[in-house]
């Protein structure tokens, strides 16, 4: 296997020598000036050296470990650790060894979403902080249930939520939360974006450096395609929960941050497949099966919310392709990316409000690094972060029960304080999915 490379046999074997201190010492150690033990789970995946980089800059953390199932990314990523800290980490292809053998401070948590639970509950469990990209989970029990694990732990776990604390976000709610656009009686979040039918992609053996099984995890032993991996396992519901799951959570959580609602009350979502065509699965060929576009309503108490994605029809006439409109009794407020905010008064002659975005990372538009800083704050102060699991819950449950209500093909009442849709055994059942073996679903 590729696997057997010269960095990867030299990495296994120093991380067999290593000896250092229990993870209840973080804080000490840290304020001592002792840096914190850093490993990454995906770390041969894009997103994930986009947070390490930020972390090492930080430069509270020492990464002294990868891991992915793909060799080859993880080389790579090895290869820019070692580029940048001088320090070649010890190389993984299965996160418990990473955990057993490393004794780990910290873990960035970085791969396709349906692992995002057992592998942040693991960390939580030999004592490491997470920091664990959003969605939390790919059901909503598996999120719930990260959330008790980090309880249980005492451990600080921040989900990657930089829009909580990237600059235009915080005072586009303060405008807000000012009275800036009034009282607002609706928000409508949205992404588009261009595309158009999807071919069928043959499936194939998987790459040799590539450890499939070990992907798929507790998902459905997938055919392998070449559309999958990297990145697109977004689209693939074995996966993840496709726009909804992917962005949804970014801009629901912006209405969940301005209201301080914690959930809705009732929920129903519609969508399909119009364009991109019927979602294919056999033994030779397939398709992505995510909704190419989705209409979800939220009920809450004083205000009504919509999301709505679509993949198709790009273009240039309407102004934003992402972002949420605030409809107040004193003008709109449209929250966006990199187009900041804008706050556009009802009352004729009055003047448009704009804030430019200030992103730490212009290329992926991020603010990563106030959100790493958080974190790591949130560790030596022994207080919860900015995006902690509970708020990431809450907003991942804003999309699941988005995909809940569409894969049902009908609406639902939520009760948020329990977790649960009242009376309704057939919903209920979606709240957790079958793993496969050995794999168990988190309690
Ligand atoms: N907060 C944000 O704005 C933001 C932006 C981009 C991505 N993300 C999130 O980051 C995560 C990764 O996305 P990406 O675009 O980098 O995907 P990617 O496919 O580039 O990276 C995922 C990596 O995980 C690896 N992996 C899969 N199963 C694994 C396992 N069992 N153990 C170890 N590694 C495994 C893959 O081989 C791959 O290298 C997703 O959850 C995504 O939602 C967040």
């Amino acid at each position: 296997m590729q696997f057997q490379r010269r960095s990867f046999l030299k990495s296994a074997a120093a991380a067999t020598v290593w000896a250092g201190s229990a993870p209840a010492i973080f804080s000490q150690s840290n304020k001592s000036g002792k840096k914190l033990r850093l490993g990454v789970i995906g770390g041969g995946g894009w997103w994930a050296m986009n947070i390490l980089r930020v972390a090492l800059e930080d430069g509270r953390c020492e990464c002294v470990a990868l891991c992915d199932v793909d060799a080859d990314g993880l080389e790579v990523s090895a290869d820019d650790v070692e580029g940048i800290t001088g320090s070649l980490p010890n190389q993984y292809r299965d996160y418990r060894e990473m955990l057993e053998k490393e004794k780990l401070d910290v873990v960035i948590v970085s791969t396709p979403d349906h692992w995002h639970a057992l592998q942040t509950i693991a960390c939580l469990e030999a004592g490491a902080h997470v920091f664990v990209e959003k969605p939390t989970g790919h059901t909503i029990g598996e999120s719930r249930a990260m959330v008790s694990a980090a309880r249980n732990a005492g451990r600080v776990v921040q989900v990657g939520l930089h829009r909580r604390i990237g600059p235009h976000h915080v005072s586009g709610m303060k405008f807000l939360k000012d009275g800036g656009a009034g009282k607002i009686g609706m928000v409508r979040c949205f992404a588009h974006s261009a595309g158009g039918p999807e071919e069928p992609t043959p499936n194939e053996e998987p790459p040799e450096e590539l450890d499939w099984d070990m992907y798929c995890g507790p998902a459905p032993l997938r055919p392998y395609c070449r559309r999958i991996h990297p990145g697109g396992f977004r689209n693939y519901l074995d996966f993840a929960n496709g726009t909804l799951g992917d962005w949804g959570i970014h801009w629901l959580d912006q209405v969940l941050w301005w209201s301080g609602a914690k959930y809705p009350k009732s929920v129903h979502c519609i969508g399909g497949r119009p364009i991109k065509g019927p979602a294919i699965l056999t033994d030779k060929e397939q398709t992505s099966d995510a909704p190419d576009h989705q209409v979800a309503t939220y009920e809450f108490d004083d205000f009504t919310c919509v999301w709505e994605h679509r993949r198709f029809a790009g273009n240039e006439v309407e102004k934003s392709n992402v972002g949420c409109y605030f409809y107040g009794d004193k003008g709109i407020f449209h929250m966006g990316w990199r187009d900041g905010w804008t706050f556009y008064p009802s009352k004729k002659g009055g003047q448009t409000i704009h804030e430019d975005p200030k992103f730490d990372n212009e290329k992926d538009g991020h603010n990563v690094p106030p959100l790493w800083a958080d974190f790591v704050d949130a560790i030596e102060q022994n207080r919860q972060p900015v995006a902690d699991v509970e708020v990431g819950h809450l907003s991942t449950n804003m999309s699941l029960l988005g995909m809940l209500s569409w894969k049902l093909g009908r609406s639902i009442e939520w009760d948020g304080e329990k977790e649960i849709i009242p009376g309704d055994n057939e919903a209920n059942r979606l709240l957790t999915r079958d793993y496969r073996g050995p794999w168990k679903y988190p309690a």
